[in-house]
């Protein structure tokens, strides 16, 4: 209940009653997929579930953050692929001992592929070269095992950091003519999510599905929070855990954090969960993140006006800065994963305890040990 800090899955996994079905459809579709959210929105566990718990579907997993390189994305691609025919390790295997995994490529009635893999390998191929091979791999076993391969591509914003930007197209190119794969990709800076798969100069646009997660939905929170408080007799307010949760906006380990404190101080302190109890939850978890929020302001404070726009956007302060200027430094804090476009020229800090933060006039107020102002 309300674990923090890494993806969530099974009995932690709260339900999205509104995410959850949609995107089953499309899988059982084929369909390819997109998935957009902010940081620390659940798209990780929304995977883990689906497919590392209720394990409906045959799939790869790739967090392309854990690549260094295009080759090693490759590698790890053609592993994964080759688990479906029950050989494990076969890039090491390849550079380790080729004549027993000669021996059992043999085996796994695929004609050459496995024999392809190995002298792409053997050979060090060009990266693009083997990335290519390695998605076709995950086809070609797919078909032979008449099978449809779900491949996940999580935080694939930084594809673009392993290679550069016509990789986009290759993959494009490649993956349209995979029958028996179906993509997924999640990423979480929404601007450039938008740009690859929305926009009509892109090689992805309309090419996958488009899911935008957002935070938890409101009353489903409340129902399995008063759930999980009910069976463990903890006694609260009603209202005020309400209007906590409402003040969370939803985000998902925001919520999992306060309400873990709520849980917590209610066990520690042996009383009811009450305004002044809520409080001091949301200021704790707040406050925690001071080092995190110091950076990222700092950060800000570097770029030529991010942070007044930033501070301006969250004290509701009209910019007077030239329209362009105005404009590129909206762009520049959309990809930054700072800001989001919710109307017509009207932004929001996508971080609500940023926009807390920058709301705290008296810097003092937001020492270690700080009382916030809040309201519930
Ligand atoms: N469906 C859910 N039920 C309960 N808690 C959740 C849920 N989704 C997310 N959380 C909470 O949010 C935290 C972050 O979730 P997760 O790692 O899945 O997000 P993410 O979008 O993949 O984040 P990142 O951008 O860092 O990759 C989890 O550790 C958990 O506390
Ligand atoms: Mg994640």
């Amino acid at each position: 209940m309300f674990q923090s800090g890494s993806p969530v899955k099974g009995k932690d996994f709260i339900d999205r009653k509104k995410h959850l079905p949609l995107f089953k459809a499309y899988l059982d579709n084929n369909q390819h997929i997109m998935i957009k959210a902010p940081r620390r929105f659940g798209k990780t566990s929304l995977i883990k579930q689906i497919f590392d718990y209720e394990k409906n579907y045959p799939y790869i997993y790739i967090d392309i953050r854990l690549n260094h390189s295009l080759e090693s994305l490759s590698k790890q691609i053609l592993d994964k692929a080759y688990e479906f025919v029950k050989i494990k390790n076969f890039v090491r295997q390849t550079t380790e001992s080729l004549y027993s995994l000669i021996q059992s490529v043999k085996t796994i009635s695929i004609p050459d592929i496995g024999e392809i893999s190995i002298d792409m390998i053997v050979k060090k191929s060009e990266p693009i070269e083997l990335f290519i091979h390695a998605l076709d791999t995950v086809n070609k076993i797919a078909v032979e095992k008449g099978i449809n391969i779900k491949l996940i591509f999580d935080e694939f914003q930084d594809i673009t950091n392993l290679a550069e930007k016509h990789i986009l197209e290759v993959l494009r190119s490649v993956a349209q003519h995979h029958e028996n794969v179906t993509y997924i990709f999640l990423g979480s800076i929404e601007s450039i999510m938008t740009e690859i798969f929305e926009n009509k100069s892109s090689p992805f646009f309309h090419f996958a599905n488009v899911i935008k997660l957002n935070g938890l939905a409101i009353e489903e929170l409340f129902a399995y929070t008063k759930e999980q408080f009910d069976e463990r007799n903890i006694q609260y307010d009603k209202e005020m855990l309400y209007k906590t949760i409402v003040f969370l906006q939803g985000h998902p380990e925001y919520s999992a954090k306060v309400l873990q404190t709520l849980y917590i101080n209610a066990n520690l302190e042996n009383k009811p969960i009450d305004k002044q109890s809520c409080i001091e939850a949301l200021n704790f978890r707040i406050i925690e993140n001071r080092v995190y929020m110091d950076e990222l302001i700092s950060k800000l404070k570097t770029k030529k006006y991010h942070f007044e726009v930033v501070y301006n956007i969250a004290n509701n302060i009209k910019s007077h800065l030239p329209s362009a200027t105005l404009y590129n430094t909206h762009v520049s804090l959309e990809n930054m994963g700072i800001i989001q476009k919710v109307d017509r020229g009207k932004f929001e800090i996508v971080d609500i305890f940023l926009k807390i933060f920058l709301q705290q006039h008296d810097d003092k107020m937001v020492s270690l040990d700080g009382k916030l102002h809040l309201e519930l």
